[in-house]
């Protein structure tokens, strides 16, 4: 089935071979046909289950570790904040635990879901609604935040890339036949330096998120102090591009299948690629930044007291907890890492991977 939004953008490819970062930007952010900008649904009855559409209890873990953190008079700033429960969830949790915090900003590039978060932040009390406040990353200069992002590193735009005798090549998409396939193209200059000292074998597929870069350095113009707390699946460089891992992390998603069908139906799927939490680490300390923490999502959340009281929980929401726990559904795969500026950290976890970034 080939859908009215899939054909639209088919439209646009269909012009001009282009870098796999500008594809996956349109299939993803489109104004009009974009996954993210149209169709993208989550939680159980969606594409895909996240951590705080999953359970409350992921968020409050969340709050649980801000709270043990010596910052007063703190925003939060949430990057790509989905359908909006973590903040419905995190602002009822601060205002139970009297800490709220001074602004709750949300920075969310989709029009279509800045609205659906619209719907569900406007159920909250007046007093809590009128803390959020959706921002550009420009908008906000020098101000004490801790700054949330779950889940939003691995659904920015990639450049895909393939090692020839050669050296390596770019990988573009073009129209052909009726298709979308991938050709090879000169790299851009950031792409050969980065890919050098890998020494990835002849044939070698992979990807690489630049836009990090960016995403950093606005981070360090926007805080004066704070903590950036990011969550997601990936790996550290080594295991990311281990030779066995010869054709990269990119992902399509849809109705909770993965396949790697992302030429496909643009627009009509989600499209992700797992994190390079060393190349993310290394914009972090580029932008400024003071390395804290590198660990599993089960370390964090057990950390947080996540498991406390589990037996006296529903046996529906200690599922969910397992589920966040469990090394091979989302315990391991996932990783938080943390960053500050101008705060010393009081939180260390129990088990630190950053020997491995
Ligand atoms: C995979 S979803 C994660 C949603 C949510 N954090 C969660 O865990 O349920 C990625 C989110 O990041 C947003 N996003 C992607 N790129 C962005 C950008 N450059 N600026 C702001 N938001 C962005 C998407 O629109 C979406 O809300």
């Amino acid at each position: 089935m080939q859908s009215q939004s899939s054909n639209k953008l088919l439209e646009i490819f269909a012009r001009t071979p282009m870098p796999f970062d500008d594809y996956m930007m349109q299939a993803l952010y489109h104004p009009e046909w974009g996954y993210y900008t149209s169709r993208v649904d989550f939680g159980v009855a969606g594409d895909f289950v996240t951590a705080p559409t999953l359970t409350p209890s992921f968020t409050q873990a969340l709050g649980y570790f801000m709270l043990s953190e010596p910052l007063d008079d703190v925003a939060v700033i949430e990057l790509g904040p989905g359908n909006g429960q973590l903040a419905y969830d995190l602002l009822l949790f601060l205002e139970q635990e009297k800490k709220l915090p001074t602004q709750y900003y949300l920075v969310e590039t989709s029009d279509y879901l800045k609205k659906k978060q619209a719907q569900r932040l406007q159920t909250l009390p007046a007093h809590l609604f009128d803390l959020v406040k959706w921002v550009e990353f420009e908008d906000l200069k020098a101000i004490k935040a801790i700054v949330l992002a779950n889940e939003f590193f691995d659904a920015l735009p990639v450049v895909r890339f393939q090692v020839f005798d050669t050296g390596v090549q770019e990988l573009y998409v073009a129209y052909e036949s009726d298709r979308l396939i991938e050709v090879p193209h000169p790299p851009r200059a950031e792409l050969v330096e980065f890919v050098a000292p890998l020494n990835l074998p002849i044939g070698y597929t992979s990807e690489v998120c630049f836009a990090y870069k960016n995403i950093a350095q606005k981070l360090q113009q926007m805080l004066s102090a704070g903590i950036v707390l990011i969550i997601d699946y990936g790996y550290p460089e080594q295991e990311y591009y281990q030779p066995t891992r010869t054709q990269g992390t990119l992902q399509a998603y849809y109705q909770h299948q993965a396949s790697s069908s992302y030429l496909e139906q643009p627009g009509f799927m989600d499209l992700t690629a797992h994190v390079n939490f060393s190349y993310l680490s290394h914009c972090l300390l580029a932008a400024d930044f003071t390395f804290d923490f590198f660990t599993f999502q089960n370390v964090f959340l057990l950390d947080q007291g996540i498991n406390e009281n589990l037996e006296q929980k529903p046996a529906g929401e200690q599922q969910k907890i397992k589920r966040l726990l469990d090394p091979r559904l989302m315990g391991e795969g996932f990783k938080v890492l943390a960053f500050s500026k101008h705060h010393e950290l009081r939180y260390a976890p129990t088990y630190d991977l950053a020997r491995f970034l």
